[in-house]
C-alpha cells in the first residue's frame, strides 16, 4: 500500500481535555477517506496536526514519507489544506489571494499564472476574480479556499468540511471535483453529512470523543447496521406467532423484531427477521415461507442506513428497540 499519510498513536490534549486520543491510521494514494464524527469529536484537531498547524501532544505523523515534526517544510509542500470555514484574506480578490498563495508556495511567475488559470476554471471562479473575497457568497468563498488548496497540485489533500454550508448544487460540484482529483492523491475529508460518504469516499472512519470507533469501506459500515439485509414481513396475525418462532431458528437469522403491537384493520401484523452479521437471508426465509404455505402480504429486504450505524457508534444514549431471539 502506497501510504501518503501515516498517523501513528496521535494524541492531543488541551489542558484536561483529550481532544484526540491515540489515533492510528494511514491513507493511501487513490483513497478518499471520510472522517466522520459528531461536533467536537476531534476531526479538525487531527487535521490541524497533520498539516503542522497544531503540535501533537504525542504520536507521529508522516506525509509522503516526510515527518511533519522533523521535516515540516517538505511535508507541507506535499499538502493542500482547506481549513474549517475556508478562511482567506477578506480584502484580497481571489486573483490576488491565489497569486499570494502561489508566491508563498514558491512558484515562478509563468507556472503561477498557468496553475491559477487551471484551478480557476476547475472551481469556476472566472466571474469573481476581481471582487474582494469579503463580498463573495459562502459558496464562492469555499471555492476560493479549494482553489488555494489544490493550486500546487499536492499529493495529499486535507479538506475540513469542504461542503459545509453549500447549497445542493454546490455540494454536488465540490464532490465531483474531489472524485476527479482522487486517483493520484490521498484525500482526507471531514464531514458530518453521511450521504457524502456514499457519494465520494472509498473508506469511512468514524471518530468519537477523540477515538476511532470504526474504519472500513462504506459497505462494511452499512453491514454493521442491525437492520442490514433484514427481511420485513407483513402477514395475518393468527399465523404470525408460529411463523416468527419458526423463522427464528433458521441459519443466519439473528432474531425477530416486532414492528406492530396489535393487528391492523385487515388482521395483519409486521415483523422483521434480522440477519446475523448483515448476511443475506432472503432465500432461506422465502423457502421456509413457501414450505409452510404462510400467506405473506408483503415481504422486502432492508438496506442499512448509514445514519443508524453512525448513531449507534457515536451516541451512548440511543434507546435500544426490543429484540427477541438473542441478537448479540
Ligand atoms: N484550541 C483549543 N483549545 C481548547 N480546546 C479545543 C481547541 N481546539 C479544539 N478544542 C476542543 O477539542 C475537541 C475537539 O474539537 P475539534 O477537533 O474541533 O472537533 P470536530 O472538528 O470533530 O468538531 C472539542 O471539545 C473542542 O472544544
Ligand atoms: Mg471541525
Amino acid at each position: 500500500m502506497d501510504a501518503l499519510i501515516e498517523i501513528d498513536n496521535l494524541s492531543k490534549h488541551f489542558g484536561e481535555l483529550v481532544a484526540v486520543d491515540n489515533v492510528t491510521f494511514s491513507v493511501a494514494r487513490g483513497e478518499v477517506v471520510g472522517f466522520l464524527g459528531p461536533n467536537g469529536a476531534g476531526k479538525s484537531t487531527t487535521m490541524k496536526m497533520v498539516t503542522g498547524f497544531l503540535t501533537p501532544s504525542a504520536g507521529k505523523i508522516s506525509v509522503c514519507g516526510h515527518s511533519v515534526a522533523d521535516n515540516p517544510l517538505a511535508a507541507k509542500t506535499a499538502i493542500g489544506y482547506l481549513p474549517e470555514g475556508a478562511p482567506a484574506y477578506p480584502e484580497m480578490t481571489p486573483l490576488g489571494f491565489l497569486r499570494f498563495i502561489a508566491d508563498v508556495r514558491g512558484m515562478g511567475a509563468s507556472l503561477r499564472e498557468e496553475r491559477i488559470r487551471e484551478v480557476v476554471s476547475k472551481v469556476h471562479l472566472e466571474g469573481v476574480l476581481h471582487q474582494p473575497i469579503d463580498t463573495l457568497s459562502k459558496g464562492f468563498k469555499r471555492r476560493v479556499g479549494l482553489a488555494q488548496a489544490i493550486l500546487h497540485d499536492p499529493k495529499v489533500l486535507i479538506l475540513d468540511e469542504p461542503t459545509d454550508g453549500l447549497d445542493p448544487n454546490q455540494k454536488h460540484e465540490v464532490r465531483s471535483l474531489i472524485q476527479e482529483m482522487a486517483s493520484d492523491k490521498a484525500i482526507l475529508l471531514s464531514t458530518h453529512i453521511l450521504e457524502e460518504v456514499d457519494a465520494v469516499c472509498t473508506r469511512a472512519m468514524i471518530i468519537n470523543k477523540g477515538r476511532v470507533v470504526q474504519d472500513g469501506t462504506p459497505a462494511e459500515l452499512q453491514s454493521r447496521s442491525k437492520l442490514h439485509n433484514a427481511v420485513t414481513i407483513r402477514m395475518a396475525a393468527d399465523k404470525a406467532a408460529s411463523a416468527r418462532n419458526d423463522l427464528q431458528t433458521l441459519n443466519g437469522v439473528a432474531g425477530i423484531q416486532e414492528l406492530t403491537g396489535s393487528a391492523d384493520q385487515n388482521g395483519s401484523v409486521s415483523f422483521q427477521v434480522l440477519a446475523s452479521n448483515g448476511q443475506s437471508i432472503i432465500n432461506q426465509v422465502g423457502v421456509r415461507m413457501r414450505e409452510k404455505q404462510w400467506d405473506v402480504e408483503e415481504m422486502h429486504v432492508e438496506k442499512a442506513r448509514l445514519d443508524d450505524v453512525f448513531r449507534s457508534l457515536t451516541s451512548s444514549d440511543v434507546s435500544e428497540t426490543t429484540v427477541s431471539g438473542g441478537v448479540s
